[in-house]
């Protein structure tokens, strides 16, 4: 299979340099863009494409485009979502450390689409090899007049720049994100107005991941059916998969979405451990509701997964053995999330730390029977629609799947009053 987004890699972990990547083709999509289409075409193109966002929500990206004003004064924004920071994911670390013009490319193509003329990489703290080689790639844009002023004598201007974020899960939200470019705490804002209309500064703004943006310069250069092709099922295009728990090869691959999970975890991360067992993955990072082994011909597009009661989310998936417990793992993901609450909305700031310490208790062998009752009562009261964000909802998914699939190992530890 062609892969789209790994080609443009050395394959030893090494940025691909500016020379290397034109050599393979990089910058002929921006150029062909630029010349023969009107932006308004390079949106039709990206929605037809049926290019759904890889942050983990799915969204479709050339929709979202569609949002943005056209016909109003600059400043516009488009900002490469970098803040990589789901539990279990990496996959974005990757394309930012080794295609770094890949990216650029991708954001420039973007830029163009909506009109923007200011640009930012919004990038994970704790990425400092990607700062480096981002950094780096963006001075050679600008020596190479693919960024700044009249961009390949197009008429077409457009400045990029990279934020480093504080080290905080909320700032990967996109409207915390802004808020935080804005030097404002990264507390999330009302959904609408959309960033699309308002967003940094008030102005028209979109914000991409970075596994999405990286998509833009292949469909541009080999147009939808090539695309959609690459996964004749429901979704189109290719996607960065991650398994990582106790599997014999923890690991990233680009693969089409017709991919299984049994496939994922067997042929790709080398199966479990020798002597232990599957139990459940998470699909999706730390904020997917678990899938069990009935699922494991489930295949892994955003289709296939919601049907099977969870959701793709960033497609990195984390694995449960039969050795770790259920209880453990289940509290240490709401200690994340909890720890990472932005404190803005009551259900979030006080319903997490609740929930760590009434699972801590379970795990010591402290829990009562009417526990398991009320963390059920909070995975509705922090469910949808009662929370300001995504996080507590997010964070309410391996716990409610956990008590729907492994709810013996609570009742277990309970009844027996036993420690994990
Ligand atoms: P969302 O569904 O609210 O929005 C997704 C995107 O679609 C946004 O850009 C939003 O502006 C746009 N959108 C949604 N509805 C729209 C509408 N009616 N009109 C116009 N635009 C619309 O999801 P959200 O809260 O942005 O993201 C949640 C996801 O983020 C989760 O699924 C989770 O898996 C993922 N996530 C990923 C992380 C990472 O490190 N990659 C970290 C944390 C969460």
């Amino acid at each position: 299979m062609e892969k789209p987004l790994t080609q443009h890699m050395r394959g030893d972990g090494a940025p691909l340099s500016l020379k290397e990547y034109e050599r393979a083709g990089g910058y002929q999509a921006l150029r062909k863009a630029l010349k023969e289409m009107e932006p308004k075409a390079v949106t039709t193109l990206v929605k037809e494409s049926n290019l759904r966002g890889r942050g983990g929500a799915g969204f479709l990206t050339g929709m979202k485009w569609s949002f943005v004003p056209m016909n109003v004064p600059k400043p516009k924004y488009l900002i490469c979502n970098a803040d990589e920071m789901e539990p279990g994911t990496f996959k974005d670390r990757i394309l930012l450390e080794q295609t770094p013009h890949q990216l650029i490319e991708g954001m420039i193509l973007a830029a163009y689409a909506i009109q923007a003329d200011q640009s930012y990489v919004f990038l994970r703290w704790a990425y400092k090899l990607a700062a480096k080689v981002i950094t780096q790639a963006i001075e050679e844009a600008y020596a190479a007049g693919y960024l700044g002023k009249n961009i390949l004598g197009s008429g077409f201007d457009l400045d990029m720049h990279l934020h480093t974020g504080v080290g905080r899960y909320m700032c990967g939200e996109e409207t915390a994100l802004l808020n935080s470019l804005e030097g404002k705490r990264a507390t999330p804002r009302a959904k609408p107005p959309f960033p699309q209309i308002s967003g940094l500064f008030g102005k028209p703004t979109i914000v991409n991941n970075v596994e999405t943006l990286c998509c833009i310069p292949h469909i541009v250069n080999r147009g939808t059916d090539w695309f959609k092709n690459l996964s004749p099922g429901a979704d189109a295009g290719t996607k960065i998969y991650g398994v990582s728990g106790k599997v014999k090869k923890p690991g990233a691959w680009e693969l089409p979405m017709t991919v299984t999970m049994r496939e994922l975890i067997e042929d790709y991360a080398g199966g479990m451990q020798d002597g232990l067992k599957f139990r459940g993955a998470l699909p999706g990072g730390a904020s997917t509701d678990f899938l069990v082994e009935e699922h494991l011909d489930v295949r892994m597009d955003y289709t296939g997964v919601a049907a099977a009661g969870s959701r793709l989310g960033t497609g990195t998936m984390i694995i449960l053995d039969d050795h770790t417990s259920v209880v453990g793992f289940v509290r240490n993901l709401e200690h994340f999330f909890a720890q990472e609450s932005c404190g803005f909305c009551t259900p979030c700031r006080e319903g997490l730390p609740w929930i760590e310490k009434v699972l801590h208790t379970i795990e010591i062998g402290e829990g009562k029977p009417e526990d398991i009752k009320t963390l059920e009562f909070h995975t509705k009261y922090l469910g949808p629609g009662n929370t300001f964000c995504a996080l507590a909802p997010g964070a309410m998914e391996p716990l409610q799947s956990a008590l729907k699939y492994f709810r013996k190992d609570f009742e277990e530890l309970i009844r027996h009053k036993i420690s994990a």
